[in-house]
């Protein structure tokens, strides 16, 4: 077996991308106001900003799409989509979502009420703007390892099952409608949580009668780091792994955008009939009728496809190969990342790659900007600017531990030729990093404000 497996697919179609010049580059980035959310992405010359909704469908799931039944109700697609879903997952119910925060919003309006709190592992930007949105106070408690990155924790996005406990005895049982754990955990660099932390945040959850929610997102390629990296697992496949996981929990959500690999589509997915029931409404009030959420019926039959071809273990050891081998390269050139690399994305250690900047001056947002200005690159600030915040009681700025900069590969997209160049450019970054500026915000709105915030740079 090679160590970095090629790509399981040969490409028949292709879509041209291109370098624009270095002054196109930055009239394009100071017209988006430093934002790369807002570029064009025809100015974008490799695009890592996301892995969600930006993968490769198979021709499998071109075809399936054309025999999307686009009946209102009942179509043939959604009980394609029932199918896959029921195989994969085993919840009792489920409903599409036309995205995953759309299942978010519908779980998080069912059951918070302004107050109360939701512990995770570290929940994901719209989740966590989805529970404060109802009032909620998200909570994170992942493991302290997640926060120390050179440290080579095979499960650092596991739970801290004592601060968890502690957590919960402090709070009140009755002031947490549900938790929650994020798999992979993207916030924290895309890390795994291993199955014998999953069984034990059940365990807590179920002790204290409280519903247990996965943030499925990412859940095959945390299935194969299971399987290559948690002791027992390696005979089983990564669908035996998958059901094991979710027989643990009371529901999940998932953007299917990321490891079902369609470009739009999520789920919620639940065992609770009354829960259901009232998702039900409200999915008809904001979504769309209960077999369709919001969807196409040819986005559902892409997605039940999608599914299958997600758990596939040599896609999915072609999948982690990408990452490890990016992650890398790197390192042999001194580019500071979190390690071990997560699955769908390799973090860039943006503070220490520019120790010279401060929180407020958004480290990260500075590398990813001079990635833009250096190759036409486009990640994405996983820092102060995605999660500083005032404190709830005392209105203190609280920044996050680390200033990250995620380079996200889609799905089935990039060649190893395009992650050889990504390596190049932050090779020749490298050799100038202590030339390069801060930023401060010029226009930045409450919530979710890094995809819409403005900047400049900070002079002098
Ligand atoms: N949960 C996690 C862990 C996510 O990574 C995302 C999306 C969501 C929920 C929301 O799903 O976009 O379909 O509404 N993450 C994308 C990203 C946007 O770039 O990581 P959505």
């Amino acid at each position: 077996m090679p160590h970095y497996p090629p790509e399981p697919f040969r490409i028949k179609m292709v879509e041209p991308i291109r370098l624009i010049d270095p002054e196109e580059r930055r009239a394009a980035i100071r017209q988006a106001g430093y934002n790369l959310f807002a570029l064009r992405s025809e100015d974008v010359y490799i695009d890592l900003l996301t892995d969600s909704g930006t993968g490769a469908m198979s021709h499998h799931q071109w075809a399936a799409m054309l025999q999307g039944d686009e009946a209102y109700a009942g179509a043939r697609s959604y009980f394609h989509l029932a199918e896959a879903v029921k195989e994969v997952f085993g919840f009792k119910f489920f409903l599409p979502t036309h995205q995953g925060r759309a299942a978010e919003n519908i779980l998080s309006a069912l059951l918070i009420k302004p107050g109360q709190c939701v512990p995770s592992n570290m929940h994901f930007d719209t989740t966590d703007a989805n529970i404060r949105a109802r009032g909620g106070r998200p909570t994170n408690l992942v493991i302290d390892a997640a926060f120390d990155p050179q440290n080579r924790h095979p499960f650092k996005g596991n739970m801290d099952i004592q601060k968890l406990s502690a957590f919960i005895e402090q709070t009140g049982p009755e002031n947490i409608p549900f938790g929650m754990i994020t798999i992979t955990n993207n916030a924290g660099g895309g890390q795994p949580v291993s199955l014998s932390n999953l069984r034990d945040t059940a365990a807590v959850y179920r002790r204290y009668q409280i519903p247990f929610f996965i943030d499925a997102c990412r859940f095959a390629e945390n299935a194969y780091f299971i399987k290559m990296r948690e002791p027992g697992y390696s005979a089983k496949s990564t669908w035996e792994i998958a059901r094991e996981i979710f027989t643990l929990a009371d529901g999940a959500t998932m953007s299917a955008k990321k490891d079902a690999i369609v470009n739009i589509g999520g789920l919620l997915l639940l065992n609770d009939e009354a829960l259901y029931q009232r998702a039900c409404n409200e999915l008809i009030l904001r979504e769309g009728f209960t077999t369709y959420g919001g969807l196409a019926g040819r986005d559902l039959d892409a997605l039940a496809t999608g599914l299958y071809e997600g758990l596939d273990e040599s896609y999915l050891r072609y999948r982690l190969g990408q990452t490890a081998y990016l992650a890398e390269k790197l390192l042999e050139n001194g580019i500071p990342i979190i390690e071990p690399p997560g699955g769908h994305a390799v973090y860039l250690d943006a503070g220490r790659f520019l120790p010279h900047l401060p929180h407020s001056q958004f480290p990260g947002q500075a590398l990813a900007v001079e990635l833009y200005l250096r190759g036409g690159i486009r990640a994405v600030e996983i820092g102060s600017v995605m999660f500083a915040h005032p404190d709830a009681d005392t209105g203190e700025m609280i920044y996050p531990q680390l200033e990250l900069v995620r380079l996200a590969l889609p799905r089935r997209v990039y060649t190893q030729s395009h992650l050889d160049y990504i390596v190049e450019i932050l090779v020749e970054i490298a050799q100038y990093r202590e030339n390069i500026q801060g930023y401060q915000f010029t226009y930045a709105p409450e919530l979710l404000r890094h995809f819409t915030a403005r900047f400049e740079p900070v002079t002098g």
